[in-house]
């Protein structure tokens, strides 16, 4: 509301008030309001809600001071959001709206390819992995409710995947990215370092279930529809770099599943998003349900009562 009455204002301002300023710089000094504008819109650089907050601060500055005759300090307050947003000065708006799929995509490829061809240093996982813990646990079982996934002896290629993708802004997550960034943790031998430990760790069975009241369904579902790629026991595959999925949390599952359904989740496999656009909350809820309580053998199984070494 506010930086819609300063946008008037300046519009009214740039027509009426000041006729004799250079058209060039007028014509400039719109278009990169139009490009921080438009980076609001779309975060291009994928940033914290902080960073967009305090760039819609600046903005409203920029406008004010702009009104005010104040050039030069109104575009340090723009360039201030270029900066904060990660918009790419010599990009156009069009090119700004448009950071496409392919391009995100190919970058997360690359760095997945390079952390693939590592060795995993597990001392090095471990350093890194004490960051990780304050929401994943100790364990790596996360959070029974959901918000947080057990990622316990999730595959190691999968997990150098997503991070690749989270790093990439190829998968969303205001509150992953930062913590995968390699500003946080580093480059691709760190990816592949933190996978490796986290695929060592023992999967929880005491993640959070569904209501348990429609298993036989989310079983035939199950069977017709996921089986042939997440496995029998929904074990996943690394080589192929499916995800484990048993013993997940319910509430996670279904979750992520209505985001690659719906295509909230851009890194989604796309004949799983093929297979699954006829699921109705119903039979999402039977076949996650399912899915839940299904188990890793036991030899991956964190005996009762087990906790973390390392974090002794
Ligand atoms: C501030 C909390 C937080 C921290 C710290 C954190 N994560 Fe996460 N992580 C999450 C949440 C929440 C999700 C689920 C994101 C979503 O909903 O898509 C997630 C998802 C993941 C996934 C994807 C799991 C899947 O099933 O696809 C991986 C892998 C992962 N995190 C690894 C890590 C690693 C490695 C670190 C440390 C470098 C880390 N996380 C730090 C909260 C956190
Ligand atoms: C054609 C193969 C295929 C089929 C069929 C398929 N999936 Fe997937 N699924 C994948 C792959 C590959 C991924 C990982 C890529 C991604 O991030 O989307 C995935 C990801 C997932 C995830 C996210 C896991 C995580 O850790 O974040 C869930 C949940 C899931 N699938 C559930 C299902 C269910 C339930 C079915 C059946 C109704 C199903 N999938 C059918 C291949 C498949």
């Amino acid at each position: 509301m506010r930086s819609a009455i300063f946008a008037l204002g300046a519009t009214v301002f740039l027509t009426l008030a000041w006729p004799t300023v250079a058209e060039e710089e007028v014509r400039n000094f719109d278009d990169d309001l139009e490009r921080v504008e438009e980076a609001l819109r779309s975060n291009p650089g994928r940033v914290m809600p902080s960073a967009i907050n305090s760039c819609r601060q600046q903005y409203g500055y920029a406008m004010k001071l702009y009104h005010m005759g104040m050039e030069t300090r109104a575009r340090r307050s723009l360039d201030y959001c270029f900066k904060t947003l990660e918009i790419p000065k010599d990009a156009s708006v069009e090119e700004i709206a448009e950071i496409s799929q392919e391009e995100l995509r190919s970058a997360a490829e690359k760095e997945y390819d390079k952390a693939m061809a590592l060795t995993p240093d597990l001392k090095n996982g471990l350093a890194i992995y004490r960051q990780c813990a304050a929401c994943h646990q100790p364990e790596g079982w996360g959070r029974a409710r959901g918000g947080v996934p057990q990622i316990a002896g999730q595959h190691k290629r999968v997990v150098i995947r997503q991070l690749a993708d989270f790093r990439s802004a190829n998968r969303d997550s205001v509150v992953m990215i930062p913590y995968a960034s390699p500003e946080a943790i580093g480059g691709p031998q760190a990816i592949a370092d933190v996978a490796g430990y986290i695929d060592s760790l023992e999967i929880s069975v005491g993640n959070g279930k569904g209501p348990g009241d429609n298993l036989a369904a989310g079983e035939a579902l199950y069977t017709d529809y996921c089986a042939e790629c997440h496995g029998a026991n929904g074990e996943g595959n690394n080589a192929e770099l499916v995800p484990r999925i048993q013993a997940q949390h319910y509430r996670y599952l279904v979750r992520q599943f209505e985001w690659i359904r719906d295509g909230k989740r851009r890194n989604s496999n796309e004949e799983m998003v093929a297979q699954i656009q006829g699921f109705d909350d119903r039979d999402i809820s039977a076949v996650m349900d399912y899915v839940s309580r299904l188990q890793p053998p036991e030899e991956l199984q964190a005996p009762a009562g087990w906790s973390n070494p390392d974090f002794d």
